[in-house]
């Protein structure tokens, strides 16, 4: 059985962060809201589904963007492109009404040059004035919301496009037409990668705090069983408390929780089995759903799954990774001589396994130079394994 999957909203968290985008709480995200979870955790679908709509509800417009949607393309098209999609629906309400209000706004638009059949932002234009212009024709706050942000740190012109935005910001909010004209939310599946955003004075958005973006919680697990639950039979349901645990192991990620589910109701047993079938192992979750992690770390060299091994206990211990530090070396030489492999760190093959992980997109390089695990949820699962060895 596969139900379709049902949405579940969380209305009040998309509530408390629009409060907190308008400055009525404590936190101060003037500067930009970081939110960072880990992979398939529900981010985009938040965004989408609750906090878009919040945001609209509050009367502002929200215009959101992924970076990750098409990797092909440069994360500086898909932002200019986001914000000329947002322009470009204005254009043509603007061209419907004969009024004083549209000639004005038309005018106004034109003074961008933008073509608004096209992705990209016309030379000499700056987002700056592109979302200055957005944000008076629609009279509205505007709050730009860039789902995966740290991938305009892969490119030269993405990071460029972030200091742009760090200049709109500035612009808009001090200088600009109105004192509050924009808002950036910015999310990604690594804190580690968000934090080359924000953690050094010559990052673009220096001095902002990257804030847990908080998983789906027992009230999700509540929901999803009653979901599970109508679709059985009255004799065959499953707990609640089964599922809250099972969710936990998987590391809060839905689809994962639903493909145990669906093994368990497809041949493995009574739905009130669950929590036995996890507990003793017969459901053989760590295979299912951790295969992905499990296979790409079975294919690497003794050294690459060192070197992989350490970055992980670095995260969980959350202290930064520095690839060619002594300590680095010999926590690395230290897992090699566990594995019965020659112990041989040293900068130049450090240098070569970070290159391959990076290569197999397990770690990644921010363009200024800091290492991170592209997923932190192999982190976890590194910890898993290494208990289950011990
Ligand atoms: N609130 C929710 N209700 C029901 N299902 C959800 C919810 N949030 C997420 N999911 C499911 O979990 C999966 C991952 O969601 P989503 O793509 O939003 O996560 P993500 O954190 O943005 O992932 P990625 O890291 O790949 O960008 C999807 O299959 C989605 O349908
Ligand atoms: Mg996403």
């Amino acid at each position: 059985m596969s139900p379709t999957r049902p949405i579940f909203h969380r209305k009040a968290l998309a509530e408390a962060l629009v409060r907190d985008l308008a400055g009525e709480s404590f936190a101060d995200y003037s500067s930009g809201m970081f939110l960072a979870a880990p992979r398939r955790t529900g981010k985009s679908t938040f965004l989408r589904s609750d906090l878009a709509p919040e945001c609209e509800a509050r009367g502002w417009l929200p215009v959101y963007v992924d970076l990750w949607e098409n990797r092909e393309v440069d994360p500086a098209e898909l932002i200019a492109g986001a914000i000329g999609q947002a322009l470009s629906e204005f254009d043509s309400v603007a061209r419907k009404t004969a009024k004083k209000a549209g000639v004005e706004k038309i005018n106004l638009l034109r003074t961008l040059s933008w073509d608004f059949s096209k992705p990209q932002l016309p030379a000499g234009t700056s987002l700056s004035k592109a979302l200055d212009v957005l944000h008076q024709v629609c009279g509205k706050l505007v709050v730009l919301i860039v789902d995966e942000a740290q991938h305009a740190l892969n490119s030269e012109s993405g990071v460029n496009t972030m200091f742009a935005l760090k200049a709109a910001r500035d612009h808009l909010n001090r200088g600009g037409s109105s004192p509050d004209a924009l808002r950036l939310v910015f999310t990604g599946s690594s804190r580690d990668k968000l934090a080359n955003l924000v953690l050094k004075s010559k990052q673009p958005f220096y001095g902002a705090h990257i804030t847990p973006f908080p998983l789906l919680g027992r009230d999700f697990v509540e929901f999803l069983t009653g979901v599970w639950n109508a679709r059985l039979a009255d004799t065959n349901q499953f707990s609640a408390d089964d599922m809250e645990y099972a969710f936990g192991l998987v590391g809060r990620r839905p689809e994962m929780l639903n493909a145990l589910l669906t093994e368990v109701s497809v041949g493995l047993g009574e739905a009130s089995n669950l929590g036995d079938l996890l507990r003793t192992g017969v459901l053989n979750h760590q295979a299912g759903v951790w295969s992905d992690y499990e296979s790409a770390y079975n294919d690497l060299s003794p050294l690459q799954q060192a070197v992989l091994e350490v970055m992980g206990e670095r995260v969980m211990r959350k202290q930064p990774f520095t690839p060619f530090a002594e300590q680095t070396f010999k926590d690395v030489n230290r897992k090699l001589e566990l594995a019965g492999a020659e112990a041989n760190a040293s900068t130049p093959n450090v240098q070569k396994a970070l290159d391959v992980l990076r290569e197999k997109e397990l770690v990644w390089k921010a363009s200024r130079g800091e290492y991170a695990l592209e997923d932190s949820g192999i982190a976890e699962w590194l910890t898993r394994q290494e208990k289950r060895e011990q």
